[in-house]
Order: C-alpha cells, then structure tokens, then sequence
C-alpha cells in the first residue's frame, strides 16, 4: 500500500507544503521545568474522571529534552514543513512579563528548524490556557482576550525571526465548545451560554492579535485553524434536514462566518438565540479582518437526527463504513465536499490542511508498525485534497497529524495518531509503515 496522487495534481508542484503536526502539551511534557505555570489541562488531567486512566502530561513525549532527536525524526520523513504550538504558560509569568528559561526553549527549537530547512508553523494557542486565568473567569472573562493579545505581542517580538506562519488559535470549537459548552476538555464546565460566550471572546482575541502580529512578523502570514465536520442528515425528513442543518451552524459556520463575513450565523436569532453570545459594538469588526490563511482540520462526517431538546443528535452512518479506532468513520468524499461548499459559501484566503489524520491500534511486531488502515486513510484523504483544488479551492498545504504519538486529551495516550509509533515506557520513537509510505511519496516528487 502506497500513497499516490494523479501525476498531474498540483499538489505536486514545489510550492505546495507538505508537513507534519504536533501541539505543545501534547508532547513536550516537563510540566514543572523552567518556572513553566500550571495550564487548565494540568488542573483537569489531575480532577478524577476527566482524562481516561488519569493520564497527564508530565512527560508526554518527553519533547521538551528529546527535541533535537525529534527533529531529526521529522528531517527523516523527508516533509518540507513543521507545525508546532507554543505554550503559553511556559513563557509569560503571572504579571504577564517574559519567562526567559521557557523562551530559549522555542528560540533554540525554531532556530535548529529553520536551519534544517524547514518551514514553520506555529500557533500561538493550542488549549493550554495558565491556569491563573482560568482562576479569574478564562475565555468567559473578555479580560483574557486582552491578556492573549499581550501574549502574542511578546511571543511574536522574540521568536518571529524563525517563523513562517502564525496561527492564533487552533480550534475554537473545541477549546470554546468542548472546554466550556460539553465539559469534555479543559476546563470542564458545561453551559450552552457558557460555549458561545468562550468561542466569541476567542474570535475576539484573535482579531486583537492581528495587528500586533503583523507588526512584529511582517514577513510571515498570519491566520486562524479551524476544525470542520461535514454534517449529513440522517434522512430525507425534513426534521433530520433541519438537525442537520443546526449542526452545521453551530459547529462550523458560527466559527467560519465571523471570521469571513464578521457576523454570527442569522438562523440562531430566530432558532436558537441561546446560542447568541454578547457582542459589544466594535467587535465583529475586529474579528472579520483580513487573514492570510484559514487553517482547516479535517479527521471525519457525522450524521444527525432531530432531537427535540438539543435540535440535533449524533447517530451512525445506516451503511456499513469503516471506522478509525477513536470511532470516527473514514469518510474522504466529506472531505472535498467541506472544502468545496465552503468554496462556494464563502470568499475564502488561500487555506492549509493544517491537520488530518487517523488513531489506529498500532503494535510493534518485529519492530515495525504495520498501521496498513492509516495508509490507506491519508492517501484517500490527499486525494480528496486534490480533487477539492481541481473544484476550485485554493490550498497551499498539508500537514498530517502527527508527527508521533502523543497525548490525545481526555482520551490520554490510549489513542495513536502519530506517523512516528513512541513507547511511553522508554521513550524509543519507532517510524510506522504510513511514516515510511509518507516519505516515499514525498520523495517522488523530487524525482
Ligand atoms: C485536533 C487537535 O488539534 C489535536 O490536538 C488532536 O490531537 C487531533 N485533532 C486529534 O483529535
């Protein structure tokens, strides 16, 4: 099994990006090095029953010693690109000025990066809020939009010198929604009020950021990341017509149309105005600045039915699909079908897959990961790319998530979705068959 695009498909072409992805506590681990402050997922690994077997992210992948290894680990996958996070919490204190120690350690890894020849990407937020804005209200208090914009103004005055791309947010629907609307993920609280009130003061603090980020990185792009499911009705009835159609509003377009067209879905005012958050005057403005890019993160499909009490509910695919082993059906057809309505809805900026990828149950046998299931899921998942930009759309480049194994949230390290297969007992990095199949069609471009 290998992976293959039609020998015409500009995906081929030199200036097309091809990467992989990680998130800062999902692999750094070291906690407590270096004066680095607690975040919301320290304080929610360690509330019973929150993350599967209380797993943490005090070593993770161990990153934060392992770094120079790792990156002659992603140098061997032959990709052109690396997305990384910052940690907040690691380089601002809590009266918001530089930690120095936690700095150098993105200083000294973006530097080697870039010597290596890599392109970088990096987001400035991928969930791990301190903790001591948490303790004040978190992404509920419109203060810690402001308090962000400080945080992007200092990590962009020290490190842009080594950065291709900034992303301000990674996901707002899962550090909004997951974290404060279903309390799956940090920092647990559940309230609808609560979901939209978080995702309006995220899109607000990635407009505050923009100017200051294109002050002080005048040479790179700067955009957002946004995660999509494409939603399908369950049935031709009009009332899974309609579930359907509430899930995309408050999934996807309440994210994507502030941004684009600085409004929030018309359909809530009527449908559902709970899920209108407060808006002050000025705000949409804010958020609907120009961007760059638009980051897309993109793993499955999902299926609803009308529910009287929650508009929508999740049920399964009726037919027979496979499924990755968190559950989410493979659905690569959804995937160019996302991209190309959006095309159509919306005037988009050139966009980046900034994530796709699949969990497999991968063993070591003999040495090597035979993950056949993932090979298969990222060459249908490039192929829908491509046919996405033979539609029409404008993408530039795709980052597979991960790099390696790593802290999958409230799922702990019971999900792998690393094209690198890591022991957590030993540390020991193992490349998987997709980690291979990856390199070799990266390598035939070149030939
Ligand atoms: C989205 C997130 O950005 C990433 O942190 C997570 O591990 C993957 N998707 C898989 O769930």
């Amino acid at each position: 099994m290998s992976i293959t695009l039609p020998t015409n498909s500009k995906m081929l072409s030199q200036d097309f990006i091809f990467g992989v992805a990680t998130a800062a506590f999902q692999i750094e681990g070291a906690t407590q090095s270096d004066n680095r402050l607690p975040s919301i997922w320290d304080t929610f690994c360690a509330t019973p029953g929150k993350v599967k077997d209380m797993d943490n992210g005090d070593i993770a992948c161990n990153h934060y010693q392992l770094w120079e290894q790792d990156i002659q680990l992603i140098k061997r996958l032959g990709v052109d690109a690396y997305r990384l996070s910052i940690a907040w919490p690691r380089v601002m204190d809590e009266n918001g000025k530089a930690n120095q120690a936690g700095l150098d350690f993105y200083r000294h890894l973006l530097k080697k990066l870039k010597e290596e020849g890599l392109t970088v990407f990096v987001t400035l937020y991928h969930w791990d809020l301190p903790q001591h804005l948490e303790d004040k209200g978190g992404w509920l208090n419109r203060e810690t939009a402001y308090q962000f914009k400080k945080y992007a103004d200092l990590v962009t005055q020290e490190l842009a010198e080594w950065v291709d791309s900034w992303a301000t947010f990674n996901e707002p629907f899962c550090a909004a929604i997951l974290g404060y609307e279903l309390g799956i993920h940090a920092p647990g609280l559940s309230k609808p009020e609560y979901g939209r009130q978080a995702a309006h003061h995220i899109l607000l603090a990635h407009g505050l950021a923009l100017p200051v980020i294109r002050k002080n990185a005048p040479n790179s792009q700067v955009g957002i990341v946004l995660n999509m499911n494409r939603s399908y009705a369950a049935s031709e009835k009009a009332e899974d017509q309609f579930a359907c159609l509430m899930r995309d509003t408050l999934d996807n377009q309440f994210f994507i149309e502030p941004l684009m067209t600085g409004q929030y879905p018309k359909l809530l005012k009527t449908v559902a105005p709970q899920y209108l958050p407060t808006v002050l005057p000025g705000d949409m403005d804010i958020i609907a600045q120009p961007i760059d890019f638009l980051g897309m993160n993109f793993y499955t499909c999902n299926h609803n039915a009308y529910d009287a009490d929650n508009l929508f509910k999740n049920v399964k695919n009726s037919q027979a699909v496979e499924y990755t082993d968190i559950g989410w059906e493979i659905a690569p057809h959804a995937f160019t079908e996302l991209l190309v309505n959006l095309h159509k809805q919306y005037h988009l900026p050139p966009m980046y897959i900034t994530e796709n990828g699949a969990a497999c149950a991968d063993h070591i046998v003999d040495g090597e990961v035979n993950d056949e299931q993932r090979v298969r899921y990222l060459d249908g998942h490039l192929n829908a790319v491509n046919k996405a930009i033979e539609n029409g759309v404008d993408i530039r480049g795709y980052f597979a998530w991960s790099l390696m194994d790593n802290f999958e949230w409230a799922e702990g390290y019971s999900k792998r979705f690393g094209l690198i297969y890591v022991d957590y007992q030993t540390q020991e990095r193992t490349i998987k068959q997709s980690g291979y199949a990856y390199r070799d069609f990266l390598n035939s471009r070149k030939g």
